[in-house]
Parts: structure tokens; C-alpha cells; sequence
């Protein structure tokens, strides 16, 4: 037990105990994963969602990955958070919430600003409200790194937020207000994860608004036009799907006080250039198509809304979660590469 990390000793007290854990936008790439690993640890799992961005095939793909009696433990609720009624079914005997669905992306948001609100912030409220009155143990939500906006300092640091830079980041800002306002109102205490550019298996390549990452493995193998938006210089701090299921499920179990009703970076704490990140990517895509060595990115105008730089301080979630992430972004990458180089070979 001594040199166990404190998620390891956690997955092995889920083992052999189930609980009911609810995870909307399950479908989709973030919430798929979580159902992944919970089903491995034996716990049963409620999903919502409405399949606006995500898909059948990431639950189909789960269901290939999870044992049969796995499989029986998940209850797929086909709804709309912007539904109270939805959310009170789904929230219905739930222990845990681990609560992912929203629109993402900054450039959608800019597009349709009213559609990100409803979901990201009337959407979010409901599910507040339907775990509030269900009595769950724990809500934990899915924030943004978004929500430093226009602050300069680097690494990011929890307490220190600037202006929203696009209407997503006001939605995420809006969310933290509501449910501290909750802990405060109801004492329903909830933990919020500031999530920084998570990536890895079943993130949706295609699309107007897909993440860099997914993108550029997805153009790389099938020879579509890259694009680098700006010189190349902007920076983020890439953090691989698993570090953030760890994150989402240590924080739905800490007992301290203390890291209840707090936002956390969930990142791995380490940044990274776009021009850099392309190199990274092409030199895993290269040892199954030699040809992608000569691909180069086209550059364009940096986008609306971004922001340059994005590097997170992770000491918080390590102190008070002992969030502990096992993957670089190196090694994150190749285990992406693998996934992306068996799903997207044509
Ligand atoms: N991926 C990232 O890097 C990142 C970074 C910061 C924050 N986030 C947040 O993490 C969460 C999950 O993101 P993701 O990357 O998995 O995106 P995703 O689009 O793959 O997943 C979101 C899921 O929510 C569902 N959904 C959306 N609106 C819904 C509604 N009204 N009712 C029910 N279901 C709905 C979608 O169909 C989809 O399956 C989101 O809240 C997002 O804002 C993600």
C-alpha cells in the first residue's frame, strides 16, 4: 500500500464497492472515457446525453472495451440537459455526478453565442438544481481554462482570473458563480475542473470546431490541408485523457473539507507551441506514413478569442486531490497515435 498513489488506492476501494455514478455528455469524447474506466471499476454509470456533438459509435466503442456484465451496469438516458426534467430523471439515485455536457469550442460560441448559453449555463443550472434536490454526494463539473481570459500571469494560478475573452468563457465563469453560490445558498458543495486542452481517444476529428490535436493526426493521415492559426508560437499546456479521468474521479471522492467547494487546474503542467505540437504529431503519423515527413503547416491569422499563452499551476490539485497525472504529453501522444492511427486509416 505505501507506494500506491492515492488514485490507485482509489480504484482499488471502487473495485470492491459499487456506487451509482452519473456522467452526462457521456457520448461525447470526455464522457466516454469516464464511463470507460468507471465500468472497468465495476461501478454501474447513468449517462445523458442528446448527441448534439457526440456519438453512438463512442458508446459502441465502450461496449467492445467493458465485459458484458460491465455493460449491464450502464442506463443510457437519450435527453437534454436544457431539460429539468431530464436532469431529474438522470440525477435520480445517483451517488456521484460527473457533469461534462456543454458546447464546446470558443469559435462556436462566437458564431452562436444564445445556443452555448442555454446549454453551458440555463443547461448547467438545471443539473445544479436536479443534484441538488436528488441529495448527491458529490458534483463535479467540467470549467475551463478559458476562464483566465485576459489575465497575463503564467503559470495559471486558481485565484487569479481575468476578463472572458469569448461567450464560452463567460458561460464556464458563469458556471463557478453558480455553484459556489450553491455551496454558499444550499450548502451543496460541488468541485469544479478547469480543464486545459485534454486529448486522446474518440475526440472528434471532424468538423468546423475539432480540437488542434485530432485534427492535425486526422490531416496528417489522410492528407487533408494543415492549418497553424497565428506563427506557431502560441502555447498550451496539452494534458492527456486519463490524467483527467484521475482528476474527475479523485475529486468526486475527497473527504477533506478543505477541497470541497473549489475549482482545480486539471493540466499537466507543461507547455507547449503549436509549431512544436505539429512536429510531435507528425513524427508518430511518420512511422506508419514516411510520406507525412515532408508535411508542413499552412499558416493563417491567429483566431478570435484565443488566447496566446496557457500554462497551468497543478499544485493545488496535487496538495488538496492528490492529483498525481501519469502522462506527459509525449506519452499522451502516443497512445493517441495509436488510437487515431486504428480508427482513422483509410
Ligand atoms: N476537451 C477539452 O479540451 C475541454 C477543455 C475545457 C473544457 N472542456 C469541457 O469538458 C466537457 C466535455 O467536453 P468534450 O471535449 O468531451 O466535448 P464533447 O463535445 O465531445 O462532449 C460533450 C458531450 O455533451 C453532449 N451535450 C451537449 N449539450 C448537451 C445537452 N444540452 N444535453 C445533453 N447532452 C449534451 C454532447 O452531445 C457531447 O456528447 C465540456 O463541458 C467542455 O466544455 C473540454
Amino acid at each position: 500500500m505505501a507506494n500506491q498513489t492515492a488514485y490507485e488506492q482509489l480504484q482499488q476501494r471502487l473495485v470492491s464497492k459499487q456506487s451509482t455514478w452519473l456522467v452526462t455528455g457521456v457520448a461525447g469524447f470526455i464522457g466516454s472515457n469516464l464511463l470507460e474506466t468507471l465500468l472497468k471499476l465495476n461501478q454501474k454509470v447513468v449517462g445523458l446525453d442528446n448527441f448534439s456533438t457526440g456519438f453512438q459509435h463512442n458508446l459502441d466503442e465502450v461496449e467492445n472495451l467493458v465485459s458484458e456484465q460491465q455493460w449491464q451496469d450502464f442506463t443510457f438516458i437519450e435527453g437534454d440537459i436544457r431539460n429539468p426534467e431530464d436532469c431529474g430523471k438522470a440525477c435520480d439515485g445517483a451517488d456521484y455526478v460527473l457533469h461534462q455536457a456543454a458546447l464546446g469550442s470558443v469559435p462556436r460560441s462566437i458564431v452562436d453565442p444564445s445556443t452555448t448559453n442555454a446549454n453551458n449555463i440555463t443547461g448547467f443550472l438545471n443539473m445544479l438544481v436536479a443534484a441538488r434536490d436528488a441529495r448527491v454526494k458529490r458534483f463535479v463539473y467540467a470549467a475551463s481554462s478559458s476562464t483566465y481570459g485576459d489575465h497575463p500571469d503564467l503559470p495559471k494560478v486558481e485565484d487569479k482570473i481575468g476578463n472572458p475573452l469569448s461567450p464560452y468563457a463567460v458561460t464556464k465563469l458563469v458556471d463557478e458563480l453558480y455553484a459556489n453560490v450553491f455551496a454558499r445558498t444550499y450548502d451543496f458543495k460541488s468541485i469544479g475542473l478547469r480543464y486545459f486542452n485534454i486529448f486522446g481517444r474518440r475526440q472528434d476529428p471532424d468538423g468546423a470546431y475539432a480540437a488542434v490535436i485530432p485534427k492535425w493526426f486526422a490531416g496528417m493521415i489522410q492528407g487533408k490541408e494543415l492549418f497553424i492559426n497565428g506563427d506557431g508560437s502560441t502555447s498550451r499546456d496539452f494534458c492527456y485523457i486519463d490524467n483527467c479521468v484521475q482528476a474527475n474521479l479523485l475529486a468526486a471522492v475527497a473527504e477533506n473539507e478543505e477541497a470541497v467547494d473549489q475549482v482545480y487546474n486539471v493540466a499537466f503542467g507543461q507547455r507547449t507551441s503549436l509549431n512544436e505540437l505539429f512536429g510531435l504529431i507528425r513524427s508518430r503519423v511518420q512511422a506508419s506514413y514516411p510520406q507525412a515527413a515532408d508535411l508542413e503547416p499552412e499558416y493563417r491569422d491567429f483566431r478570435a478569442g484565443d488566447v496566446l499563452h496557457s500554462l497551468a499551476d497543478i499544485g493545488k490539485a496535487k496538495t488538496l486531490l492528490s492529483y498525481n497525472p501519469e502522462y506527459s504529453i509525449e506519452s499522451g501522444l502516443d497512445e493517441a497515435a495509436e488510437w487515431y492511427l486504428t480508427h482513422l486509416a483509410e
